[in-house]
C-alpha cells in the first residue's frame, strides 16, 4: 500500500493507484498514513471500525471488477486505460463503459457500437485525411459491398478464400492459442468473427480505421447467433498507433491489409511493439509484379497498383526482419502471399 495517497478526485475515478490498479473513490476518503507507518497500531482499533472493513471489502470487489480494464491502452502514450462501467470483455459491456488515460487525462468512449481509440477521438475541429488507400474503405458503399462481392474477387489473383486463409492462419497461430488475438484492419470482420467463433482465443479484438467497416462488422455479428460476442470487441484505431501496451498481445492477424496501410514500416514496427515475446504475426497481401510474374498479368498488376502499395516477396521479408520480427515464413500463390513471423 506504500504508493497509495489520498489526493484529488475527478468525476470518473480517483487517480489514486497502486501499480496498475486504481483505488476506487470509496477508498479515497480514508487516511492511508496509518498503513504506511511501522506496525504499531492496535488490531483491536481496526477491527472495531466496522465501516472501514465494509468499505475495504467493497473496494476490493471494485478492484476485481476493474481488473480487466488494462487491455486497451491510450493511443497517445500507451498507458493502460482505466475503465469505468460494467465488467466483462464483450460488446454491450464495452459499449456502456467509459475509458480514461490517467496520464493524458483523455477520455475514450464507444461511438456507434465501436470503441474509438484513435488519437483524434473526441477532436472537435481537426479532421485527418489519410491516403486514398485508407480513405477508400471508410466509404459506406465500399464497406457494404466488401463482403458482398468485393472480397470474393481476390480469388482471381490467387487468394484461396476466407475459409482456407483462416485454416492456414490457424496453423501459424498455434503458439498463441488461449491468448489475446487482434485482427488488425479487420474490415467487416470476416476473420474476426471466425476467430471469435473458434473459441480458441480468450479475447478477440476486431480493429479497423474505418467506422463503416466496423458498423458492417457489428451488423454481421448481430445476424449470427453462433457468435456469442462474449469474447469480442470492436475498436477503431490506426495500425500505426495500436491502443495496447507493449508486449500485451499474443497474436496479430492482418488479412489483405498491408497494401492499404499508409506506412507498412510504422505498422509492422507497431505490431512488433504490442506482441509479447513468442507472439505471432500473420498477414496476407497482394504481391507486386516481379520478373517471374507471367507477362500477361503484369499490365493488370501495374494498373490496379495505382492506389495501393504492393510490395515484392523480397521487400516484405526485408521489411518484417527490419522491424525486428523473426522466424519469417511465407506461402505464395500467384499474387497472394501469406507470411508469418514471431516476436523474439
Ligand atoms: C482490403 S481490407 C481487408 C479486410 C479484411 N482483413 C480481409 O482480410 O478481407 C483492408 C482494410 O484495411 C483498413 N485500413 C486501411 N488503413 C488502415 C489504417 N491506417 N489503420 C487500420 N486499418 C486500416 C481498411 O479500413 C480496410 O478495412
Amino acid at each position: 500500500m506504500a504508493s497509495i495517497s489520498s489526493s484529488s478526485v475527478n468525476h470518473l475515478f480517483s487517480p489514486i493507484h497502486h501499480r496498475n490498479l486504481l483505488v476506487p473513490k470509496s477508498l479515497s476518503s480514508f487516511k492511508y498514513s496509518q498503513f504506511n507507518s511501522p506496525i504499531r497500531y492496535p488490531f483491536s482499533r481496526i477491527q472495531a471500525t466496522s465501516d472501514l472493513v465494509a468499505t475495504v471489502s467493497e473496494a476490493i470487489t471494485q478492484l476485481q471488477d476493474l481488473g480487466e480494464h488494462d487491455l486497451f491502452a491510450c493511443p497517445v502514450c500507451f498507458e493502460p486505460l482505466i475503465r469505468k462501467g460494467p465488467p466483462g470483455f464483450n460488446l454491450p459491456a464495452i459499449y456502456r463503459s467509459g475509458f480514461k488515460c490517467r496520464k493524458c487525462n483523455k477520455t475514450y468512449s464507444s461511438k456507434n457500437i465501436y470503441l474509438d481509440l484513435t488519437v483524434i477521438a473526441g477532436a472537435k475541429d481537426y479532421v485527418e485525411i489519410q491516403p486514398s488507400r485508407t480513405e477508400l474503405f471508410r466509404s459506406p458503399l465500399v464497406s457494404f459491398l466488401y463482403e458482398r462481392g468485393w472480397r470474393q474477387n481476390f480469388n482471381l489473383r490467387g487468394f484461396p478464400g476466407p475459409d482456407d486463409e483462416f485454416d492456414m492462419a490457424q496453423e501459424y497461430f498455434k503458439p498463441s492459442e488461449g491468448g489475446i488475438l487482434v485482427d488488425v484492419s479487420c474490415g467487416s470482420g470476416l476473420f474476426s468473427r471466425k476467430f471469435a467463433k473458434s473459441g480458441i482465443y480468450s479475447k478477440v479484438v476486431a480493429l479497423d480505421f474505418s467506422e463503416n467497416m466496423l458498423r458492417q462488422c457489428y451488423d454481421f455479428i448481430k445476424l449470427d447467433d453462433t457468435i456469442s460476442s462474449s469474447n469480442l470487441a470492436l475498436v477503431r484505431a490506426d495500425v500505426s498507433r495500436l491502443p495496447f501496451a507493449s508486449g500485451s498481445i499474443d497474436a496479430v492477424h492482418a488479412g489483405a491489409a498491408l497494401h492499404c496501410w499508409p506506412s507498412p514500416s510504422n505498422a509492422i514496427a507497431e505490431i512488433n511493439r504490442v506482441l509479447r515475446s513468442g507472439g505471432v504475426f500473420v498477414g496476407t497481401t497482394f504481391l507486386r509484379s516481379t520478373s517471374s510474374t507471367p507477362a500477361i498479368l503484369r499490365p493488370f498488376d501495374q494498373r490496379i497498383s495505382g492506389n495501393y502499395n504492393y510490395l515484392t516477396e523480397e521487400e516484405i521479408e526485408d521489411l518484417i526482419k527490419s522491424c525486428g520480427l523473426t522466424n519469417y515464413t511465407k506461402k505464395v500463390q500467384q499474387a497472394f502471399i501469406m507470411f508469418s513471423a514471431q516476436k523474439s
